[in-house]
């Protein structure tokens, strides 16, 4: 019922629309087991998001895993409560599923897809975004299998994640000059505290071309709630290699400025980190994780969230340091 009430947004020109905010996948089958995922899937969908993101390679990097784990969960959740069409799915190809078994060529997107739908339990992927470059195969090689995909029903449109500008822009005049089907997103690392590789060159490029924006990391791995309150603390969790590079006087002086937000607006530090970022230029949804449902209302609450100019510019002013204009 809530979904009827949730604001939608475009995502660039490919005619889907979605919520403000996108649950990350990569915590099924690694820190979300799969009764844990489906509680969190159910959860989402009762708060009016119906956006997900997963990738073939989730969660290969948990002890015992091989890849393939979060999109079998998901396939089992489609399947357990018949619901595939209210959710719109965002995937992901290209990053090593074993011996030989990467890249964007279009033997093995070809090759990968397939193994994507099967363990969705579905016929077609809302969003297929390359999940990293491939200088060894030619664009629109990529592009020709994605239109192959796309005419065939098993694709409704296509994204780019952790490209640079140079390889984006390539990227759509190849769909321009050959005719193919252009990157209707980006996906790049993005919070309010890793800014300079977003915000420099990528955020132009978008932009100007009327891309969908999804960043991922959006809360810096959990940094940005303010919960860890030392790098011993966050050394002790399954994230800490990720979290590390957060504590330092610049690190700490945005915790201080999102908590002194969050206390005005009556919210969270999670929820005013992530209502930065959907108001930053060219962004449709940031993407975040869960692993408790409490934590999955809170992203929720976050779509609700709207700051004053006076508290975003707060917030740029604490994280400012490193941002080349
Ligand atoms: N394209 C790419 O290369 C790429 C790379 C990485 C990720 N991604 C995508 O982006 C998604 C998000 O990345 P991420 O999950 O690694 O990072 P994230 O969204 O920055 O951090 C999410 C984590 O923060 C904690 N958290 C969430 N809500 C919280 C709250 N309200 N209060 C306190 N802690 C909270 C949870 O971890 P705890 O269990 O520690 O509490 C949660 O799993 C992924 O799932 C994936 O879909 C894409």
């Amino acid at each position: 019922m809530e979904i009827a009430l949730m604001k939608k947004r475009q995502l660039g020109h490919s005619g889907i629309e979605v919520p403000a905010l996108c649950l990350g996948g990569n915590v099924f089958g690694w820190t979300a087991d799969e009764r844990r995922s489906f509680e969190l899937l159910d959860a989402l969908l009762e708060g009016g998001l119906n956006f997900v993101d997963t990738a073939d390679v989730y969660s290969h990097w948990a002890p015992g895993n091989r890849g393939g784990e979060s999109e079998t969960i998901l396939g089992r959740w489609f399947k357990a409560r018949g619901n595939r069409d209210r959710v719109i799915l965002a995937a992901k190809v290209g990053l090593p599923m074993g011996e030989g078994k990467q890249g964007l060529s279009k033997k093995y997107v070809r090759q990968a897809v397939e193994d994507s739908l099967r363990r969705l339990q579905t016929s077609y992927i809302d969003l297929y975004q390359s999940h990293r470059d491939d200088e060894s195969t030619p664009q629109e090689e990529t592009l020709g299998i994605y239109a192959e995909l796309i005419a065939e029903g098993k694709v409704r449109a296509i994204g780019a994640s952790n490209f640079t500008a140079t390889r984006l822009q390539s990227a759509l005049e190849a769909s321009r000059k050959y005719n193919l089907p252009p990157y209707e997103s980006l996906q790049p690392e993005y919070n309010l505290y890793d800014r300079a590789g977003y915000e420099t060159a990528l955020e132009g490029v978008c932009v100007k071309n009327g891309l969908g924006v999804i960043p991922y990391f959006s809360l810096a791995s959990g940094f940005l709630s303010g919960k860890y309150r030392s790098a011993e603390e966050a050394a002790r969790v399954p994230r800490a290699g990720m979290l590390k590079k957060y504590f330092n006087p610049r690190g700490m002086r945005i915790l201080a400025a999102l908590e002194e937000v969050a206390r005005e607006v009556k919210a969270n530090p999670a929820q005013v980190a992530l209502a930065w970022l959907m108001a930053r230029p060219g962004i449709t949804a940031p993407i975040a994780s869960a692993t408790t449902v409490e934590q999955l209302h809170e992203l929720v609450g976050a779509t609700r969230l709207e700051l004053t100019p006076a508290a975003i510019e707060k917030l740029n002013q604490a994280s400012t340091e490193t941002v080349v204009a």
